[in-house]
């Protein structure tokens, strides 16, 4: 069975809380885009690509209750400005992700054209940006296999000649069916790896502070029997440089990629990327299409969310033997008084990235060091 972090049926929508993984396992109902901007700013969900879809099925589940009830307004283009004023809303919860920004936009240029048609009415403007919002999460999901799929070939062409059989692959942060669709975007390319058989090993950093990676990577990969293995950020170049273990590829996803390559992910991301080039190992951005923003022209203007002092100096867990709510307890771990900066992103110059894997093909760097997007924008 595959983990499934948004269910929504047209009429309702619900998500896994992910403040509570891995020892709670439960779905909160989310009913309006201000239920939703909420679970997105808390982190109830995250991933880039998962908040983008959260956001927009939460509105479409506002709008549908409103239909119902008969309490849209029938006049296209005040609905139109509804929606507008509500997406606008969205993108404010959480910056550095463009994917929000990117289907904000996307879904109000959808609805704009719908209103201006002569017979358009507040229901089939609503409507339009329902069938959008829903098709966003099938198109994810058929994106993330094609990432898996594209990934997967260009490690094991890559290693070929190494006389490796199968590979180790480290990944950063949670990029899994958690923090999409489904399936995932780094995570979606060890899963590739592993239902070939050509995966060995994928290793998980916890990725402080908010350890995406022991909390949600760990629990997926145990959950779908891959062979992993946790460590803590720290341990990174000790793994890299052990000669039994030999990790072959370092795949991450990210959040904004800029026009040049830079790319933005989960804190951390920089510093592995300095280690992959460091140790000669390969370092792969997976990511759609969607999260590439060809209107930054580099790492230098994405902003960079801060997250409050509080997800450094406490940790968040469960007490052992005890699996239920309220078994999870936070504790401090930091002396107090002491002064916290915490980016939840940093960004890795293109430079040390060998590769960004998309749902159409892997686009290399090329000789000269730059990465050329515009042939996967072309249809
Ligand atoms: O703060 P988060 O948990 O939302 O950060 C998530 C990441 O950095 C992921 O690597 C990125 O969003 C890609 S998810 C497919």
């Amino acid at each position: 069975m595959t983990l499934e972090a948004i269910k929504y049926d047209g009429t309702q929508l619900s998500i896994l809380d992910q403040l509570q993984l891995p020892h709670v396992v439960e779905y909160i109902e989310i009913r309006s885009a201000e239920e939703g901007w909420h679970a997105i700013k808390e982190m109830k969900v995250r991933g880039a690509p998962a908040i983008a879809i959260v956001a927009a099925l939460s509105l479409a589940v506002e709008l549908k209750a409103l239909v119902t009830d008969g309490k849209l307004s029938a006049n296209a283009e005040e609905v139109q400005l509804l929606i507008r004023e509500k997406l606008h809303y969205l993108t404010t919860s959480r910056p550095t992700a463009v994917n929000l920004s990117d289907a904000a936009r996307k879904l109000e240029a959808h609805v704009s054209t719908t209103a201006r048609g002569s017979e358009s009415t507040g229901d089939s403007v609503a409507s339009a940006f329902i069938e959008a919002a829903a098709r966003m999460l099938t198109d994810d999901l058929a994106d993330n296999q094609n990432i898996g799929k594209y990934g997967a070939d260009w490690l094991v062409q890559d290693t070929a000649g190494t006389g490796k059989q199968e590979i180790n692959v480290l990944t950063h942060c949670n990029t899994g069916s958690l923090a999409t669709s489904g399936y995932g975007t780094a995570l979606g390319v060890i899963r590739a790896l592993h239902s070939r058989k050509a995966l060995k090993r994928a290793y998980c950093t916890e990725t402080r502070p908010y350890n995406q990676g022991s909390r949600l990577t760990a629990f997926e990969l145990v959950h779908d029997n891959i062979p992993s293995t946790l460590i803590t950020d720290s341990m990174a170049a000790a793994l890299l440089s052990n000669k039994e273990r030999k990790v072959s590829a370092i795949v991450v996803g990210a959040d904004r990629v800029a026009a040049n390559g830079d790319t933005a992910n989960k804190v951390g991301t920089y510093g592995l990327a300095v280690l992959a080039k460091h140790h000669a190992v390969k370092f792969l951005v997976a990511a759609p299409r969607t999260t590439i923003d060809l209107q930054t022209k580099s790492g230098q203007d994405i902003i960079i969310e801060e997250r409050p002092a509080a997800e450094v100096t406490r940790i968040k867990g469960a007490r052992e033997g005890c699996e239920e709510n309220d078994s999870i307890a936070t504790v401090r771990v930091a002396a107090p008084g002491i002064d916290v900066w915490n980016p939840a992103f940093d960004v890795t110059p293109s430079a040390l990235i060998d590769g960004i894997i998309t749902e159409v093909g892997v686009v290399e760097r090329s000789v000269d060091g730059s990465f050329n997007f515009e042939h996967i924008f072309a249809d």
